[in-house]
């Protein structure tokens, strides 16, 4: 069996979906490995390191593709290259599956097998496959570290000879995986730091980690969160009151993470215009759910707005931007993946169709699109 690594081809996508580390353990499951030349550069891996670890190189996009059983990526494939795919080839990556629908109908029609690594439903077992999970773990560090170089003052409290300089006031608006290690980034900076969320649980997790919680606990509050552990889209009257109390506490900060998502649906609007005109000038917004439609109204996917004195970032890959880290955690994830679906005997490709993972996260199979309820 032979699995492919070929280079990202997405814009600014700096991952990759395979390390040398990983490619020696994916040796160990008894898989030939083939990487595509460059394959790494954005991750500062040199072909050698993957031929050292047991990989061969190939020098195109079609001579990695040709004879591969398994193909992992960080993103799926450009329409244009899905026919070098080999019919009956499994393919594991981050496919955007609410949103590029027309690529996941041509990797049905090619007759491969797809995984969308968004979709491994959050159950224990599935944690070290948690590609969400892993990458926006970093997503949320990195989106407090840019914010801060943004802003142009101090984050701690510093009492010096010349006098106090008051700490920077951090507020997390969405607190699942991104917006808890914002959290913890900036508490370690130094910053006085709050969170909001819909979901009543993480009340106890932001104050487990030293930030002052604000939101509008009702009844709706109370049953906001799916089986899932992902958050319901909240009603107008609800998202009104949380309006009124986010307006009130926004004029306050210096600098602004937002990471609000729903799954499969335009991101909420947060933090509105005027709330944006209310801030002090110079205060900072870091939007992470900017190439969702943004909790913003005047985030901008992968630019930099400048409004009534606030600087609004919206990156759509702060991942790629901590390549090395995302790309290492990346394949990780992906190795746990593939182990769940090769016979580590014989090294046979072994898809259990009543699998939870497995069923969960096909959104190819028998050359159709799955469809879900
Ligand atoms: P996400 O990326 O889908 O959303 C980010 C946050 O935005 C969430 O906390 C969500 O509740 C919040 N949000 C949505 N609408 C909002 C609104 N109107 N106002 C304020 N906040 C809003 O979330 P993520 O990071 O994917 O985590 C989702 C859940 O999955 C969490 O409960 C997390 O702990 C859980 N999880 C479970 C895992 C496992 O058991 N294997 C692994 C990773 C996460």
């Amino acid at each position: 069996m032979l699995l492919a690594v070929p280079k990202e081809t997405r814009a600014g996508e700096t991952r990759v979906a395979a390390t040398p580390e990983s490619v020696k353990k994916l040796k160990g499951l008894g898989l030939d490995v083939i990487v595509q030349s460059g394959a790494g550069a954005g991750a500062k891996i040199p072909d050698s390191d993957y031929t050292a670890a047991g990989a061969t190189i190939a020098p195109d996009l079609a001579a990695t593709l040709r004879d591969a059983d398994i193909v992992f990526q960080v993103r799926g494939p450009e329409a244009g290259d899905i026919a070098l795919f080999k019919k009956g080839a499994v393919l594991a990556a981050l496919l955007s599956p609410h949103s590029e629908q027309e690529t996941i109908a041509a990797l049905a029609a090619a007759g491969v097998t797809a995984f969308a690594m968004e979709l491994l439903p959050r159950i224990s077992r599935a944690q070290s496959m948690d590609v969400l999970s892993s990458q926006s773990n970093l997503a949320g560090y990195k989106a407090v570290i840019d914010g801060a170089a943004t802003f142009g003052r101090a984050m701690p409290m510093m009492m010096t000879a010349a006098g106090t300089i008051a700490p920077a006031r951090v507020l997390v608006m969405g607190v699942g995986v991104a917006g808890l290690q914002a959290i913890a980034t900036a508490k370690r900076l130094g910053a006085i730091v709050s969170a909001t969320d819909v979901r009543p649980a993480t009340k106890e997790q932001v104050e487990s980690l030293g930030g002052t919680f604000v939101a509008v606990m009702d009844e709706e509050f109370k049953n906001a969160q799916t089986a899932a552990g992902y958050a319901k889209p909240m009603s107008a009257e609800y998202q009104a009151k949380q309006a009124a109390l986010t307006a009130e506490t926004i004029k306050k900060q210096d600098i602004v993470i937002t990471t609000a998502l729903i799954p499969g649906r335009k991101a909420p609007i947060l933090v509105t215009e005027e709330m944006i005109a209310s801030m002090k000038p110079g205060s900072v917004i870091v939007d992470l759910a900017a190439g969702a439609g943004g909790n913003t109204p005047l985030s901008k996917p992968d630019e930099v707005v400048e409004a009534y004195g606030v600087t609004i970032m919206g990156p759509t890959n702060l991942p790629g931007r901590l390549a090395v880290d995302a790309s290492s955690l990346y394949a990780r994830n992906l190795f746990n993946f593939v182990s769940l679906i090769v016979d580590k005997k014989t090294g046979a490709l072994n898809l259990d169709w009543n699998d939870e993972i497995v069923k969960g996260s096909a959104v190819t199979k028998d050359g159709a699109p799955v469809t879900r309820g």
